[in-house]
């Protein structure tokens, strides 16, 4: 099964390669990709997916076109192209860190650790994190943290792996630390983001910016949180990042509905049509890869391997058998019900870039077993 859905990702990809050009797939609306230069947070992902046809082909004609997708991360790193925020980790894991991983690149590794320093001229004191959004000294953007930047972390981790200098995994740790204490909720639901004050780091309180309420669980939030812990007890074995990581996804799949793929917020009122009807299937797909990863640290005699096992295979059957466009053979995208920001009108109910790269690796990894390009091999 996972087999026939990689090679109809497969497919698609490659016919996407002439139909793309140099330019990266964003979100979609009525089925067609928006494409887009190298400025948004959401390029990496289609390197991603061109780094991952190239592990599972060998066809030289994706390795070419990642590695062009590189290069063009090289020139906005040079011309610093839209890098004031946190997602360079999303940006650069998946486009040099992936080409260092796969090639042994040694340009493409100093271009990687070139991006973790950007990313790394974002922490913040006295508040002890990093600055999500905005300018440093921004009154309101300097205090801001949001769950997602989970997946940023591994590019400082990675970093310091290789270099040796301590900074980095020491801003990774407290940024993880941080998130599990302000971000996490007692009843392991997310704020998707948290305030403090700039100037003396004291904490304000959580909100939102695309969930439903400052109040609710926005599912994708939970979704990288699931995702990041278990990367981050990957990367330094601290029992308490693995140990949330398993209390969220227990949240995430306590509420799921009947067919195993969520809506876009756990707290939004499920109706027929409007902002209730939405699902997204990419935070679905994120878990789907989070569970993969948390099942890899989890000791062989865990109690909860099974049932999270099990919801691992009823989600990925509800995906490529509900949601997959593997019976349109010319569907742009590989997973259709994605949303971006419901509240915000935008690309509520179709294709996301970050939705079919994670519904990739996480084939992939069932596959192969395999990975992303969060950590080395
Ligand atoms: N990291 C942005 C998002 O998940 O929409």
């Amino acid at each position: 099964m996972w087999h026939a859905a990689i090679e109809d990702a497969v497919a698609k990809t490659r016919r996407n390669l002439d139909k793309f050009g140099e330019k990266f797939p964003h979100v979609s609306s009525n089925g067609v990709y928006q494409l887009i230069d190298n400025e948004d947070w959401t390029n990496g992902f289609w390197s991603g997916i061109l780094w991952l046809c190239y592990e599972y082909t060998g066809d030289d004609r994706f390795k070419k076109a990642a590695e062009r997708s590189v290069a063009s991360f090289r020139r906005r790193m040079e011309q610093h192209v839209v890098l004031d925020h946190h997602d360079i980790g999303f940006l650069y894991s998946l486009s040099s860190k992936a080409q260092w991983i796969l090639e042994r690149d040694e340009a493409a590794r100093q271009l990687t650790l070139q991006a973790a320093d950007v990313l790394l001229r974002r922490w913040r004191e006295p508040g002890g994190y990093i600055q999500a959004w905005g300018p440093e000294g921004d009154p309101v953007e300097g205090g801001r943290i949001i769950i997602d930047c989970l997946l940023n972390l591994p590019l400082l981790y990675w970093a310091g792996e290789q270099t040796g200098d301590s900074r980095y995994q020491e801003a990774a740790v407290l940024q993880t630390e941080k998130t599990r204490r302000y971000l996490v909720r007692g009843d392991d639901s997310s704020y998707h983001t948290f305030f403090f004050d700039p100037k003396t780091g004291e904490p304000i309180g959580g909100s939102t910016h695309q969930g439903y309420t400052n109040g609710s669980t926005w599912t994708r939030g939970q979704a990288w949180g699931v995702y990041g812990f278990a990367l981050s007890y990957r990367y330094t074995g601290e029992s308490a990042f693995l140990e949330t990581s398993k209390r969220m996804a227990h949240y995430f799949l306590k509420h799921l509905p009947e067919d195993h793929v969520v809506y876009w917020d756990f707290n939004v009122p499920v109706e027929e049509s409007g902002i209730g009807s939405y699902r997204d299937s990419s935070a679905s797909a994120i878990v789907c890869a989070g569970l993969q990863e948390l099942l890899a640290c989890l000791p062989e005699d865990d109690l909860d391997r099974a049932y999270f096992e099990r919801a691992l295979m009823n989600k990925m059957t509800s995906l490529i058998n509900n949601y997959s466009t593997a019976d349109e053979p010319e569907a742009e995208g590989l997973l259709k019900r994605g949303s971006y920001h419901v509240r915000g009108g935008i690309s509520p109910d179709d294709y996301v870039i970050w939705g079919d790269y994670f519904y990739l690796e996480a084939l992939m990894r069932l596959e192969r077993g395999a990975g992303g390009y969060w950590y080395e091999r």
